[in-house]
């Protein structure tokens, strides 16, 4: 008897041991990797996912028009290394009745951990205090030197209260943080019940919050959605964090907003493009702190993540429900 024909699998980029592992187990799967840490180029990725049948890919590579047809008709899963999905053309893999797997709830903590992370850092001006340290700019202990902004009886204002935004406000309610309010495209009266959070529009959230925290999914709707007219409802004593995707932020109006003192500082995780050029303005602002986009990198929610895509496309390919299917 012959033997059943190998699904060919790609996988953009060298992923973490689980995921490689699961991978490496399938022996109905014939798999092929771009092994490297940075990013396939964009030939090698044609060539690559030509007559696959099940692609695992990550939030930096762009699957579009030009690449589903590049792949062919035989391309029936596609699994993100991600809970972000705007890399992703979604009309055209719903179309083709191509499956997609991503990985929520698995980042959660760590992603909400990082968020909080990056507002205590931006609103209590670390990088700037430890930078004075270095440089002798640490003269005396100065009753009005590096004063930040506390959480203490403090608003805050979550954008999109999601799994992310939810845990955010759970990890910041123990600050003494007094109201939260959140924004969204509908009221979550389950979720916010929990937080007492309260449902208000977004010039409302910019105008009464004390901290803004961007936790939204990036859509057509939320692109450009922190614009100059969203900063200049902002306090000038707001601190402006974002963890969801540099898109969602005007980052020209976001330069304006704090090289004018418009609002006190902006701590970014994610930025467009990325990486940022080293060159790039907001770089030059001692109350803008950005991050290489690492809300979810901790080891452990990193390997938990390769093991779900690698199961999602799995999974997929044998016609069987995935962990983690998005539905399309
Ligand atoms: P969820 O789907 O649970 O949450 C997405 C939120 O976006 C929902 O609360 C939704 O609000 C909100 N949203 C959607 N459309 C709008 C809109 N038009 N206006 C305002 N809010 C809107 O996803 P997660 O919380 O798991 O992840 C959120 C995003 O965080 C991801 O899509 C990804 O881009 C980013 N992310 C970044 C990471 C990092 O490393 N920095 C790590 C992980 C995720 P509602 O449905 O109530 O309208
Ligand atoms: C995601 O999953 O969307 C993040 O941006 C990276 O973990």
């Amino acid at each position: 008897m012959r033997p059943p024909r190998l699904m060919k699998v790609f996988v953009t980029r060298r992923i973490p041991p689980e995921g490689r592992a699961a991978l490496a187990r399938a022996a109905d799967c014939e798999v092929e990797e771009w092994d490297s840490d940075e990013p396939i180029p964009s030939q090698e990725l044609e060539r690559g996912v030509t007559g696959a049948h099940g692609l695992l890919c990550l939030l930096s590579d762009r699957v579009d028009k030009r690449l589903l047809e590049a792949a062919g008709a035989n391309l029936k899963v596609i699994s993100t290394l991600s809970v972000g999905v705007d890399h992703l053309a979604l009309d055209e893999i719903k179309k083709r009745g191509i499956r997609v797997g991503y990985t929520p709830d698995v980042l959660t903590d760590a992603t909400a951990e990082l968020a909080v992370s990056l507002l205590l850092t931006t609103c209590r001006r670390l990088p700037e205090a430890i930078e004075e340290v270095k440089n002798g700019g640490w003269t005396s202990w100065k009753p009005m030197w590096m004063c930040g902004y506390g959480l203490s009886q403090s608003t805050v204002g979550i954008v999109g209260l999601g799994r992310i935004g939810q845990a955010v406000a759970q990890r910041l309610k123990p600050f003494g943080v007094q109201r939260f309010l959140y924004a969204g495209r509908q009221p979550r009266p389950q979720e916010a019940a929990a937080l007492q959070a309260e449902f208000v529009s977004i010039p409302q959230l910019a105008a009464e919050s004390d901290f803004v925290i961007v936790a939204c999914s990036l859509t057509p709707a939320t692109k450009g959605l922190c614009n100059k007219e969203f900063f200049q409802q902002m306090k000038t004593t707001a601190v402006f964090v974002n963890i969801s995707r540099g898109d969602v932020v005007n980052q020209d109006d976001l330069y304006q907003a704090l090289a004018s003192g418009q609002i006190a500082a902006a701590g970014l995780d994610v930025t467009t493009p990325e990486p940022l050029p080293t060159d790039h303005p907001l770089l030059t602002l001692k109350n803008c702190v950005i991050l290489p986009h690492i809300g979810s990198a901790t080891h452990r929610t990193r390997n938990t993540m390769s093991l779900l895509a690698a199961n999602n496309l799995l999974a997929g390919l044998r016609g069987e429900p995935m962990p983690s299917e998005l539905k399309l």
